[in-house]
C-alpha cells in the first residue's frame, strides 16, 4: 500500500477498500504515515465523505489501534449485570453525566463512563468533577472494574491505549479545520465507546448553536451513522436528538455545574435538565433490558419479568444522591467538601424589559473566557469560573433585574466575558413593562 495513492483516491472521490483503510490507520498509528499525509487524507474525507462501509471499517481500524477493554462478566453483589453508557456530542451547561451515571447505577447495571475534557466552548465532564477536592480521573483498568463492581458507576479518563489512532488523528483534525466532518466525528466517538467495552450505548446528539453540528439535519445524519457503527460492532446503540441552542440548566462552568448536578440529585434543579436526564435514563434502561414502570410502582407482572420504579422516583427519594456519593468517594473525592467559589462575581442586569433568550455558543464562550476552559492543550482550568444564568430562555424580566453573573478567579478576565455574554443575550420586547417594579413582589 501507498499513502499517496490512498490520498489521491479519496481526493478524486473514490471509495477506499477495506484493506486500504485498515492499512493506513495502522501505518499512521505506527508512525509510518506522516502527519502531513494523514492531515491531507482528513481534508479529502472532509470534502468527499466516507460511505457507511468505509466508516465502519475506519472505526474498527481505530478500535484495533489499541486495547479493547473487556467488561463482559461484570458482577455487582455476585450478580452479572449489563453495561450501558451514554455519550453526549457536547454542549454548554451539559452536566447531565454527573447525574445520569449515578442515577443509572441505582439499577442492576454498570455504567462505564469514559469522559473527556473541555473542547473549545464546550465543557468536559472530567474538568467539572475535578472541582471536587481529592477526586481522581485517572484509573487503570483493574481499578475501573473494581469500582464498577462495587458502585456500578465510574466516570474516568480514557487511557492512552484506548483508540490511540483517534487520539492522534483528533489532534491533527483540531489544527487543520477538519473536525466538523460527520464520518470522522462518528468514527472518533464510536471507536472510543466500542474500545471501552460497553454492551449498550445511548447517544445524545445535539443540534443548535452550542453543538458541534448546529444544523438539525446534520445531527440526525450523525446519529444515523453512529447507530449503524454500533450495530456493526455488536453494541446496542440508540440516539436521542436534543436541542442545544440555549444552555442546559442555569450553570455553565465547572464547579457551578457540579453544584447544579447536586441540586438535581437532591430532588430539585432545573426542569430542562431533569427532563433530559430522565429521558436518557429511560432509554439506557431499555437498552439494558430493564422494564421501568410508571412512577412509584414496584410490581412483578407474574410472568417472571419484573418492572422497577422509574428514574424520577430515585432522584426524589435520595437513592441517586447516595449512589453519587459512593461514586465520588470511590475515586478519592470528598462529596461533602466545599466547592471552589470565584473571588470575583460580576452581576449582569437587564438594560430593558423583555423576554430572555441566551445563545448557547455565546454563553459557552463567555464561560470559557472567564477561565472555565483552556486555550492550549494541557493548561489548567479555573474550576470556580463560569456563568450563572439567573433568568433563562423564555423568562420575562424587568429593566434593572439581575439576569446573570460572571464568576472568575482572575478579575482581568471579566470584561471580555461580559462582552461575549452581552452579545449572547436577546431581550424580545413584550415582556413586563419598564417601570413595572410595583408588581414585583420580591422587590
Ligand atoms: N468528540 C469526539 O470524541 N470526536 C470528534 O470528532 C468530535 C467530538
Amino acid at each position: 500500500h501507498d499513502a499517496v495513492r490512498i490520498i489521491e483516491a479519496k481526493r478524486d472521490g473514490r471509495e477506499l477498500d477495506d484493506d486500504e483503510i485498515t492499512w493506513i490507520v495502522d501505518a499512521f498509528t505506527r508512525g509510518e504515515v506522516a502527519p502531513e499525509q494523514m492531515s491531507a487524507l482528513a481534508m479529502a474525507i472532509y470534502f468527499r465523505g466516507l460511505n457507511d462501509r468505509e466508516i465502519s471499517r475506519w472505526t474498527t481500524a481505530m478500535v484495533d489501534s489499541g486495547r479493547r477493554l473487556d467488561l463482559s462478566g461484570l458482577t455487582r453483589g455476585g450478580r452479572a449485570v449489563p453495561t450501558v453508557d451514554k455519550h453526549s456530542t457536547g454542549g454548554v451547561g451539559d452536566a447531565i453525566t454527573l447525574v445520569l451515571t449515578p442515577l443509572l447505577a441505582t439499577y442492576d447495571v454498570a455504567v462505564p463512563q469514559l469522559s473527556g475534557r473541555g473542547l473549545g466552548h464546550t465543557g468536559g465532564t472530567l474538568d467539572k468533577l475535578e472541582s471536587i477536592p481529592g477526586w481522581r480521573a485517572d484509573l487503570d483498568g483493574d481499578e475501573m472494574r473494581r469500582i464498577l463492581s462495587d458502585t456500578g458507576a465510574v466516570i474516568c479518563a480514557a487511557g492512552a491505549d484506548l483508540a490511540p489512532a483517534d487520539r492522534a488523528l483528533y489532534a491533527l483534525r483540531d489544527i487543520t479545520g477538519t473536525v466538523p466532518s460527520i464520518p470522522m466525528i462518528a468514527a472518533s466517538i464510536m471507536s472510543k465507546k466500542i474500545a471501552e467495552g460497553t454492551g449498550a450505548l445511548v447517544l445524545d446528539v445535539k443540534f443548535g448553536s452550542g453543538a458541534f453540528l448546529p444544523d438539525r439535519a446534520d445531527a440526525e445524519e450523525l446519529a444515523r451513522v453512529m447507530v449503524g457503527i454500533g450495530a456493526d460492532a455488536g453494541v446496542r446503540t440508540s440516539a436521542l436528538i436534543t436541542a442545544m441552542h440555549t444552555p442546559l440548566g442555569r450553570a455553565v462552568g465547572n464547579a457551578l455545574e457540579v453544584a447544579e448536578a447536586r441540586e438535581i440529585l437532591a430532588g430539585g434543579g432545573p426542569a430542562d435538565m431533569v427532563d433530559l436526564t430522565c429521558a436518557l435514563a429511560e432509554e439506557m434502561l431499555a437498552a439494558a433490558g430493564i422494564d421501568v414502570a410508571d412512577a412509584g410502582s414496584l410490581a412483578g407482572d407474574g410472568d417472571g419479568a419484573t418492572t422497577v420504579d422509574g428514574p424520577r422516583a430515585r432522584l426524589a427519594d435520595g437513592r441517586a444522591m447516595d449512589s453519587y456519593r459512593s461514586m465520588i468517594s470511590a475515586q478519592g473525592g470528598d462529596p461533602d467538601a466545599a466547592l471552589p467559589v470565584a473571588a470575583n462575581i460580576h452581576e449582569v442586569r437587564a438594560t430593558e424589559a423583555g423576554r430572555i433568550s441566551w445563545d448557547a455558543l455565546g454563553v459557552g464562550r463567555a464561560s470559557w473566557l472567564a477561565g472555565a476552559g483552556r486555550s492550549a492543550p494541557g493548561e489548567s482550568v479555573d474550576h470556580s469560573a463560569g456563568v450563572l444564568l439567573h433568568r433563562v430562555e423564555g423568562e420575562e424580566v424587568r429593566a434593572g433585574e439581575v439576569i446573570a453573573a460572571v464568576h472568575a478567579a482572575d478579575a482581568d478576565r471579566i470584561p471580555a466575558a461580559l462582552t461575549e455574554l452581552d452579545a449572547a443575550l436577546t431581550l424580545e420586547p413584550g415582556g413586563p413593562a419598564n417601570g413595572g417594579a410595583a408588581a414585583d413582589a420580591a422587590g
